[in-house]
């Protein structure tokens, strides 16, 4: 699904000297290299403050606890969604309350959000899925009317510039009160390892923030809140801020990649490519295709005994997982996300993709929908 390793031998000098700098310098945790990609960041993303982690599941967990979410409490969530979006919240007792996507974007659908607000809904967690926006400016005016928190998943979005009405733009993970992301390896920003990052232009739920991803300590040993140990370490940012300086040439690879999809598909009755509504600029962490009378399943096998990796992102949607068994009345209608999770398929997408790989994929991809066909 990913090529991490001819990516990493086009910028391996200069990784590797960057690690072996750390590694020197004996500083793993913390220190100025984290500080520096942290600022590049944050300057990257228009953003005030931007607080690593060890990963964008803790990401998700340390902006819930700073906003002060606890148990009995809820917050509205897509269910097509990875889990750790809302692991985290049932982790603290908060009760996820999960809506629609749109069918296109893939993302919250933001005609169902009031519907579902009670009075313990604390928060709005909008999902930037595969790489394209949810729609932010309609989100926000709901979370305002209602005094609602909205945190971005934004492990799948980075770098989406997001248009609002009036031609303004901001990047995804920066538009709600906090944002959330994850440096997973095979995120569009990958480490060799894992790590995450939240964003907030607040200056006091930055220092909230901060404290809890260490031990809620405010100065070494006074520990001011509960808070746990969620940190970047330093091989990581080196890695990172060398990537974070590639990032829009990695984006716009994927784009082409998505584009030569596109074309390939385009006018197959069988399968609908992936939308891109005019106010994003999808960045393509996924190439999803939803399928029409083709048998999903069969086609994943069919590609896998063809050296064409494809994936199911997610055969389960969260409202379904057993996980959620631990709270009561967890019984929601979600035929969208039902049936999308039936029909949908992810293509290789990174930044290494030529396109006699592209081609060789295609090829697979039509040669079963045909057979489906005849
Ligand atoms: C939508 C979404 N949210 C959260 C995460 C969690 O990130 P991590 O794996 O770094 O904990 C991921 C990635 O795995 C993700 O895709």
């Amino acid at each position: 699904m990913v090529d991490t390793k001819t990516q990493y031998h086009k910028i391996k000098e200069e990784v590797d000297a960057a690690v072996i700098a750390v590694m020197e310098s004996s500083r793993f945790i913390g220190g100025q290299v984290v500080t520096d990609f942290a600022a590049s960041l944050a300057a990257y993303h228009g953003s005030k403050h931007v607080i690593p982690c060890a990963n964008g599941t803790d990401a998700l967990q340390i902006a819930m606890m700073a906003l002060g979410l606890r148990a009995g409490d809820e917050v509205i969530t897509p269910s097509f969604t990875y889990i750790a979006t809302v692991e985290v919240a049932a982790l603290l007792g908060i009760k996820p309350i999960f809506i629609e996507v749109d069918m296109a974007t893939f993302c919250m659908d933001v005609n169902a959000i009031e519907k579902a607000i009670t009075p313990k809904t604390k928060a709005i967690v909008p999902v930037h899925l595969y790489g394209h926006a949810a729609d932010m400016e309609p989100i926000m005016a709901i979370a305002k009317k209602h005094n609602l928190y909205v945190i971005e998943d934004n492990a799948q979005g980075i770098g989406n510039d997001y248009i609002f009405s009036d031609g303004s733009k901001k990047k995804t993970g920066t538009i709600g009160h906090i944002g959330c992301t994850s440096f997973y390896p095979s995120k569009n920003l990958g480490a060799y390892g894992d790590g995450g990052a939240m964003f907030t232009d607040d200056d006091a739920l930055a220092e909230k923030m901060k404290m809890i991803a260490s031990h809620g300590q405010s100065r070494q040993y006074y520990h001011d809140v509960v808070g746990c140990n969620s940190r970047l370490d330093a091989m990581q940012a080196a890695i990172l801020n060398i990537k974070l300086k590639k990032l829009d040439e990695y984006i716009a690879a994927r784009r082409k990649a998505a584009d030569y999809y596109d074309a390939a598909f385009a006018g197959n009755d069988k399968m609908t490519t992936p939308f891109r509504a005019a106010n994003n600029s999808h960045v393509f962490h996924q190439y999803t295709l939803t399928l029409h009378g083709v048998d999903r399943d069969a086609l994943n096998k069919f590609l896998a005994e063809n050296g064409v990796p494809s994936m199911i992102y997610y055969p389960v949607p969260a409202h379904k997982q057993k996980m959620f068994d631990i709270f009561e009345d967890m019984s929601f209608n979600l035929p969208i996300t039902d049936w999308l999770t039936e029909r949908v398929i992810s293509l290789p997408m990174h930044t290494e993709l030529e396109e006699e790989q592209q081609a060789f994929i295609v090829g697979k991809v039509l040669e079963f929908a045909l057979k489906v066909n005849s």
